[in-house]
């Protein structure tokens, strides 16, 4: 199929990349490079050694994102394109809401123009918000205590009004859990800018001693050992996801979990990173994190059941792709 991908130099996007290449598949990329770089792309052909076609776009300009449709045979869309960062969108809600909806319309503006009839959205485990764990897709979403949350809620209730009124649209919503890892050659991984707001880039960073110490956030929630629990997933198991979502969708909207069903928790991911990497990571524990959840982890049973599709790689895996990444590898410029 020639698949058209939003986002496509981000982190999970440079790696779907990867692994829509290697099944076969053409790929397009639309990417305003606003949180990547040109370079990813260049280092995604290196590994599958196949061609990508770039279109420097954003995705909320209508009229650059209706001339790559017009100029190509496109079969379906992945959207990865948005802004993430959950703290920043609370100081900038409008920049969220407006980048991360009016790019989710755009395109299926596009899509309705042109015929495109498959539909592949990065939604995400916040959308649950504090329901109880493990989360199932049939849960009632809750409202996110940040913009962010708000903006994935309200683009998967857009395209389910969408595409029940083009019954022969195939959409699938997925709710990815906490991807961490990178490509094992080392060549393309989560590359954030400043200083990083999620867990796996901190705990690389203080262990290559850009970074003094990991601040565990809380250790008084009520979980194994009282820090956070979370479902980590290696991206490449993620990635494999929306190739599988690709082939095995059918026509209408099909809403499922990508992570591996496993909590894990603060210290747990911390020890089995000094595990797998034979290292030792000083860290200390600090007040918690505002907007925080105790727990978030996945029944990953649907998946599982509809396409076959589960994460194979495991935390061991994920930690040590993740400081590969950091320790020998020369991050992408810009
Ligand atoms: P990322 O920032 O690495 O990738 C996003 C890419 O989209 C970047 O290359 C950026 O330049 C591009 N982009 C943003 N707005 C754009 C626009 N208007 N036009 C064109 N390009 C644009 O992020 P990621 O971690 O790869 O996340 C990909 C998607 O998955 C996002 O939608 C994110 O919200 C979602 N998601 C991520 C996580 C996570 O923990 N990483 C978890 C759940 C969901
Ligand atoms: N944590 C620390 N110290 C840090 C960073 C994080 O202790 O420096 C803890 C957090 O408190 C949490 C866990 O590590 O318990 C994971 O935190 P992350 O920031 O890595 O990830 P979140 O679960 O908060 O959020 C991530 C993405 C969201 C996405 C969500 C989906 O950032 O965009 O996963 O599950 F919505």
């Amino acid at each position: 199929m020639n698949i058209l991908v939003t986002g496509g130099a981000g982190y999970i996007g440079s790696h779907t990349c990867v692994a829509l290449l290697e099944a076969g598949h053409t790929v397009m990329v639309a990417d305003n490079l606003c949180n990547s770089q040109a370079e990813t792309l260049e280092r995604v052909k290196q590994i599958t050694g196949r061609e990508i076609t770039f279109y420097q776009i954003d995705v909320t300009d209508e009229a650059a994102t209706n001339t790559v449709f017009a100029s190509q045979s496109i079969d379906g869309v992945i959207h990865f394109a948005g802004l993430k960062a959950v703290g920043e969108s609370v100081a900038k809600p409008l920049v969220y809401y407006y980048n991360n909806l009016v790019s989710t319309m755009v395109l299926a503006k596009a899509c309705q123009k042109y015929g495109v009839k498959r539909f592949v959205f990065s939604s995400s485990a916040t959308v649950y918000g504090e329901n109880q764990v493990p989360f199932v897709e049939s849960m009632p979403l809750l409202p996110s205590t940040n913009p962010y949350g708000e903006s994935k809620a309200i683009s998967e209730r857009m395209l389910t009004d969408i595409a029940k009124a083009n019954p022969d649209w195939s959409v699938a919503l997925l709710r990815y859990f906490n991807p961490v890892g990178a490509h094992a050659s080392g060549l393309i991984g989560e590359v954030p800018t400043g200083i990083p707001n999620n867990i796996m880039p901190y705990i690389t960073q203080v262990a290559k001693g850009k970074l003094d110490k990991l601040r565990v956030f809380g250790n008084d929630y009520p979980t194994v050992d009282g820090t956070g629990v979370r479902d980590y997933i290696h991206v490449l198991d993620l990635a494999e996801g929306h190739v599988t979502a690709l082939d095995k969708l059918t026509k209408g909207v099909h809403v499922y979990n990508l992570g591996t069903g496993h909590g894990i928790s603060v210290l747990q991911l911390v020890k089995a990173f000094e595990e797998a990497n034979d290292l030792h990571l000083p860290y200390e524990i600090t007040a918690r994190r505002p907007g925080d959840i105790a727990e978030c982890y996945a029944d990953a049973s649907k998946a599982k059941r509809d396409w076959g599709w589960t994460a194979k790689r495991d935390l061991v895996d994920m930690c040590r792709d993740a400081w590969r990444f950091e320790s020998v590898s020369k991050e992408p410029s810009p």
